[in-house]
C-alpha cells in the first residue's frame, strides 16, 4: 500500500536501513517533492557508495522534474542511450516522458496496450546486464521509478559485483587481470536487435566498445567484475584471447556473477524508486504477464569511461 508522505526531509528524520541482502538499503523519510538540503545530499551520496543500490518508497506523487532533481543529487542527468529507438516507436500515453533526461521503460505498444515486444524492453525476460555497457562511456547510475505495475511478474533483481569479484578463485583473478571484453552493442537487454544493426555471424562482427573485465570504482576504489552484457553466441568475447578460452572463461564468470548469494530481488510497489550504481552492480528483470501494463520512468547519470582495476 502507498501512503501519503509526511516527510519534511529533515536529516534527523531520515533513516537508512540495510536490506537483508548482499547489497542495498532502504531510505525512509525522504520526499523528492520537497527540497533536499546539502547535509542530506551528503548523507544520501555516502549511503549510495556504501550500499550500491538505494530503495525509496512512496514517490508516486512527484513530478518528472522532481525525478530529474532527485537524480542530480547523485550525478548529472544524461539522456538514455536507447531513447531514440523508443521515440521512433511513436507511443502515445499520458505517462510519456516530457524530458529528454527521462526514458519510459515499459511493455506498452504504440496503441497504448501491453505488448510482448516493443521499442523498449517488452514483456519478456530482461537478462542480467549493466546499463549501456555497449557505449564508450556508460552512465554511472540509473534511477528507476514505478508508475504502473502488473499484478504479477516484473520483479527486478540486482547483484553485487564487488562480491562477485572478491569471491573469484585466485587463479581466475590472475588470469583475467588487465583483460578487456568486447561489449556487444547489437542487441538490447531484452535480446532485440537494435534498429539499423545486423546480427553478427562471427565474433569479429560483434559491434561495440572494449571495456575492462575488472573495473575500479573511482569513489569506493574497490574492484568489481564488469561483465556488462552477453547474448547468444556470437556476442561478448575477451579481447586477444583464443575463442575457446574466452567462451569458457565467460561461461564461468557469468554463472559465478549471477549466483543468488550476490542478489537482492525487489518486488515493486507503486511509487518505488531504485537508484543503482552501474559500475559495481548488474540487474535482471523477470518476465511480465503480457496482458498487463508496466510503466517505469528511468533517469541516468553522467557517463564515465570504465577504469581498468
Ligand atoms: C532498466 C532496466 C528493468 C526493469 O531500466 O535499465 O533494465 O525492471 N529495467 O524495468
Ligand atoms: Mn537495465
Amino acid at each position: 500500500m502507498t501512503t501519503t508522505p509526511i516527510s519534511s526531509n529533515a536529516v534527523s528524520d531520515v533513516t537508512i536501513k540495510k536490506l537483508d541482502a548482499p547489497l542495498g538499503a532502504q531510505v525512509k523519510g525522504v520526499d523528492f517533492a520537497k527540497p533536499i538540503g546539502g547535509e542530506l545530499k551528503e548523507v544520501l551520496i555516502r549511503a549510495w557508495t556504501k550500499h550500491l543500490i538505494l530503495v525509496f518508497k512512496n514517490q508516486l506523487h512527484i513530478t518528472q522534474e522532481q525525478h530529474i532533481g532527485a537524480t542530480k543529487i547523485f550525478g548529472q542527468p544524461v539522456p538514455g542511450a536507447s531513447r531514440s529507438y523508443f521515440e521512433a516507436a511513436n507511443i502515445k500515453s499520458n505517462l510519456l516522458s516530457q524530458h529528454e533526461e527521462i526514458i519510459m521503460v515499459t511493455n506498452m505498444g504504440p496503441d497504448g496496450k501491453p505488448a510482448m515486444e516493443n521499442a523498449s524492453l517488452g514483456s519478456g525476460e530482461v537478462v542480467w546486464h549493466s546499463d549501456n555497457s555497449y557505449i564508450d562511456e556508460p552512465p554511472i547510475g540509473s534511477f528507476l521509478r514505478s508508475l504502473l505495475l502488473p499484478k504479477d511478474g516484473g520483479n527486478t533483481s540486482f547483484s553485487n559485483q564487488y562480491l562477485a569479484y572478491e569471491t573469484l578463485p585466485a587463479d581466475v583473478k590472475s588470469k583475467i587481470k588487465g583483460a578487456y571484453t568486447k561489449q556487444d552493442a547489437s542487441r538490447n537487454s531484452a535480446g532485440k536487435l537494435r534498429p539499423g544493426l545486423e546480427a553478427p555471424t562471427c565474433l569479429e562482427e560483434v559491434p561495440g566498445p572494449n571495456h575492462p573485465l575488472v573495473r575500479r570504482h573511482p569513489i569506493s576504489k574497490k574492484s568489481a567484475l564488469y561483465l556488462g552484457r552477453r547474448r547468444d553466441f556470437p556476442s561478448q568475447y575477451i579481447v586477444d584471447w583464443k575463442q575457446q578460452a574466452s567462451e569458457k572463461m565467460l561461461d564461468f564468470l557469468w554463472s559465478h556473477a549471477t549466483q543468488s548469494r550476490f542478489k537482492y530481488t525487489h518486488i515493486w510497489e507503486l511509487g518505488d524508486m531504485i537508484l543503482w550504481d552501474n559500475r559495481c552492480t548488474m540487474h535482471y528483470r523477470d518476465p511480465i504477464n503480457s496482458d498487463q501494463l508496466r510503466v517505469m520512468h528511468r533517469t541516468q547519470m553522467q557517463r564515465e569511461k570504465p577504469i581498468c582495476a
